[in-house]
């Protein structure tokens, strides 16, 4: 683990089209590849939302872009340079087929790094489809990257770069900086720095409120063929949103797990024995970056992100785990996602739709359609916010693609 000394104050996401370099910018900012699982290896592709950490230094001595680095030592001058900030980046997977974990882990977004290869024409369906999702999403702090510029000559560079500002100029990324680099020759990253630096601000957050962690990743730790009395309890990763955790909380865990019998939900309780961040293993954590908190869960119960879409809070401060879902609607004209744009038609009562709901991807049925405002039954129950943004799919040619949004009613 790295150590920064600062829990990471702001996630920044990554966007784009499958194999833009998403996954490589994370490891030149970060140091590490995100993408280990053997079916990433295997495949070549990001799979699992992604995480890491990085610190951002900024030399006092160096005029901008120059002097930001990842290090505490200027690239530029070799002097000293000063933490700006601790950040997680969330590395979304480009792939067509999976959507559905991209909107997973944009729910955490505070801002989006839009890769777009220099090499391919723009835009590619997914760089748009993305885009889209951030857009539906309320993710507004956007910089765009023009990546693999290593591949072109400087002519071809511009008018590449051109046919990117066009294409974000009709979009909510209009004002998004453009920076071109390359992240596997570390080309220009300062520069890069510089605009998240100035694009992507530091969200203001509510520490008093009820606190609101929602999950990404869940593990167990252990090693095989460890000691009874050495096991750990249940790891659980995601982010605050508002509120406080300290190591010894009650937590309540939402919707909970399955009773078999009941067959019902219910919400689970426990204690949490340890917090981890980038600043290492902590006493309490607020909203910002990753953290991971150790419960008494049995570990097996949190293996293979198993909780992944959970919410977590103090006992009792959480929404009633609920299994109808009331939406106030916005559709896209199109479907983006596929080589064609495809017309969107309007929702029709018992369409099945795929429904992300914070960090949890559910498939629901409509059962009523009034004008903007549906109903949806979902085929689990949900910890739902109202007010909240949900990003509605519907399944076009074999695959589930974005179509719309809604806004919890
Ligand atoms: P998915 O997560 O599957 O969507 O892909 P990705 O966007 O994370 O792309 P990834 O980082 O896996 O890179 C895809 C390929 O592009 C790899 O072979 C990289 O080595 C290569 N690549 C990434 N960045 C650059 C770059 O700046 N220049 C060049 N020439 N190749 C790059
Ligand atoms: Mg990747
Ligand atoms: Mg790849």
């Amino acid at each position: 683990i790295k150590k920064y000394g600062y829990q990471p104050c702001v996630n920044i996401g990554t966007a784009g089209h499958v194999d833009h370099g998403k996954t490589t910018l994370i490891q030149a900012l970060t140091g590490s590849w995100t993408s280990v699982h053997s079916q990433e290896l295997k495949r070549g592709i990001t799979i699992r939302v992604g995480y890491s950490d990085a610190a951002f230094y900024k030399c006092k001595k160096c005029e901008e872009p120059l002097g930001y680095s990842t290090t505490p030592k200027c690239n530029n001058c070799g002097k000293e340079s000063e933490l700006s900030r601790v950040v997680s980046f969330v590395d979304s997977p480009g792939h067509e087929s999976l959507m559905a974990n991209m909107l997973s882990g944009s729910a955490l977004m505070d801002g989006a790094l839009l890769l777009v290869a220099a090499n391919e024409k723009v835009p590619k369906p997914q760089t748009k489809e993305h885009l889209l999702a951030l857009q539906t999403l309320g993710i507004q702090q956007i910089v765009v990257v023009q990546n693999k510029v290593d591949l072109l000559s400087y002519k071809e560079a511009l008018v590449n770069y051109q046919e990117i500002t066009k294409f974000v100029k009709g979009s909510h990324g209009a004002k998004a900086p453009i920076i071109p680099i390359s992240a596997q020759s570390g080309l220009n990253i300062d520069a890069l720095i510089g605009a998240i630096e100035s694009s992507i601000k530091t969200p203001e957050r509510d520490e008093k409120a009820d606190t609101v962690m929602h999950v990404l990743r869940s593990f167990d730790v252990n090693k095989p063929g460890i000691k009874l009395k050495d096991i750990k309890g249940g790891v659980i990763g995601g982010s605050l949103t508002q509120g406080v955790f300290n190591v010894g909380d009650e937590i309540e865990i939402k919707p909970g797990i399955l009773n078999e019998k009941k067959k019902t939900y219910e919400p689970l309780l426990t204690e949490i024995t340890s917090l981890g961040t980038a600043a290492g293993i902590v006493e309490s954590v607020k909203p910002g970056g990753l953290v991971a908190i150790g419960t008494k869960l049995d570990p097996a119960m949190t293996r293979s992100d198993s909780f992944i879409g959970s919410v977590i809070g103090k006992p009792g401060t959480l929404p009633e785990n609920s299994t109808l879902l009331k939406l106030e609607v916005n559709l896209f004209d199109s479907a983006v996602g596929v080589t064609e744009d495809i017309k969107v038609l309007p929702i029709k009562s018992g369409e099945l739709l795929r429904l992300n709901i914070g960090t949890a991807p559910i498939l629901g049925k409509v059962t009523k359609v009034k004008s903007k405002n549906i109903e949806i039954e979902l085929r689990r129950p949900a910890c739902i916010f109202e007010g909240g943004n949900v990003a509605i799919s519907r399944r076009i040619a074999e695959r589930w693609r974005l179509i719309g949004a809604g806004i919890v009613g």
